[in-house]
């Protein structure tokens, strides 16, 4: 089986994407630093699929140990790199642990890369490099906009480092922007876990259907929308792990068209966030409480994905609902309460 290297493989996407890798039959190496994942993660992947993927507790931003993983585990024939800070709110506190984490991080994983012939990379970027696009929907060829924060940054700094060293090496990458990845695995043993007050809507949502949060505030129900409220393109989270393994085995068979390629990987939709909160109340089957109040700093109006070049090049394309996504999350929060 070709060994894949996961970094951040027991948090959110991560997870999802082990356990589609472990079922394409690759085998699986996970590092993560626990600093926004639990070790729990681990058996539950285990038990979706079976098989305990090998787990290694480094933090990348340790030179030393990320040289000496790749001397311990030789013929890895790829890596997929989530490993990162990615709180939006967070990263403009504390931009420098931002720079330091995503970004050193990344320089030492593609230099031992580089030192061991690894050539096959896929990077976890995000549909925040574009800020707020002019065109609807959005195509990879839409420009970058000044970051709205030091994650935005970050991701954007990330992207151009990868390609200016794949120009300069013999490394292949794939940058997959996401949208925004919502939901949970059907077997509810794996999902987001949010530390603290949730930013993200999807698990204050269902934290606050849970009884955990009194109430939802929706921020903003003055933009120029359907409803007044923003607009954004949510994708299940096994969807978008499953775009990580087609990359992957792009990138294996030689198929990529050139040595860096980026892909923005959304349903194609884009949803109100009433139009969500009205979806989950049918999936739920109860009402949920909220509030509109003002809206949040740096928040863009509108975004969702052109997702004809991945469909056509990647071969690749949703195959859950927003309703799947939803029901998926809400099932999983109610599994966390027992
Ligand atoms: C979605 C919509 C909010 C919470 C960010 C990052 C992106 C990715 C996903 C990491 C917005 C509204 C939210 C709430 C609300 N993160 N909202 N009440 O901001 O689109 O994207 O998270 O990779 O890179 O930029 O996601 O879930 O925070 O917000 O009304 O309590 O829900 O205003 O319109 P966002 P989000």
């Amino acid at each position: 089986m070709k060994k894949i290297l996961v970094t951040g493989g027991l948090g959110f996407i991560g997870s999802h994407t082990v356990v589609e890798l472990q079922t394409d039959r690759f085998e699986v190496i996970i590092i993560d630093n626990l600093s926004n994942s639990s070790i729990e993660v681990l058996d539950k992947i285990t038990s979706i699929t079976n098989i305990r993927p090998t787990f290694e507790n480094i933090d990348l931003k340790n030179h030393d140990a990320v040289k000496d993983f790749f001397i311990k585990h030789q013929n890895i024939e790829g890596v997929i790199h989530f490993a990162a800070s990615k709180a939006v709110g967070e990263s403009v506190q504390i931009p420098l642990h931002y720079y330091h984490n995503n970004i050193s991080s990344l320089i030492y994983l593609l230099e031992e890369m580089d030192t061991k012939e690894v050539t096959n990379f896929i990077f976890s970027s995000s549909c925040t490099v574009y800020g707020q696009a002019d065109i609807m929907p959005i195509t990879e060829s839409a420009p970058f906009r000044a970051a709205e924060s030091p994650y935005g940054n970050t991701k954007q700094v990330g992207e151009e480092i990868i390609a200016d060293t794949t120009k300069a090496s013999d490394l292949n990458a794939i940058a997959l922007r996401y949208f925004n990845p919502i939901g949970a695995h059907k077997s509810s043993k794996i999902g987001e876990l949010p530390i603290g007050v949730p930013q993200n809507l999807i698990p204050f949502i269902t934290q606050t259907a849970a009884g955990i949060r009194e109430q939802l505030s929706i921020f903003g129900g003055d933009y120029p929308t359907i409803d007044g409220t923003a607009i954004r393109d949510y994708i299940h989270v096994v969807d978008l792990a499953k775009a990580h393994t087609v990359a992957m085995k792009r990138l294996l068979r030689k198929n990529n068209n050139t040595a860096f390629e980026v892909f923005n990987i959304g349903t194609g939709k884009g949803s109100t966030v009433l139009e969500v909160i009205k979806a989950f109340e049918k999936v739920s089957n109860q009402k949920l409480n909220y509030k509109i109040v003002d809206r949040r700093e740096g928040d863009i109006i509108e975004a969702f994905a052109d997702t004809s070049y991945a469909n056509n090049e990647l071969n690749w394309k949703t195959e859950l609902s927003l309703e799947n996504a939803l029901n998926d999350a809400w099932n999983w929060q109610k599994s966390l309460k027992k």
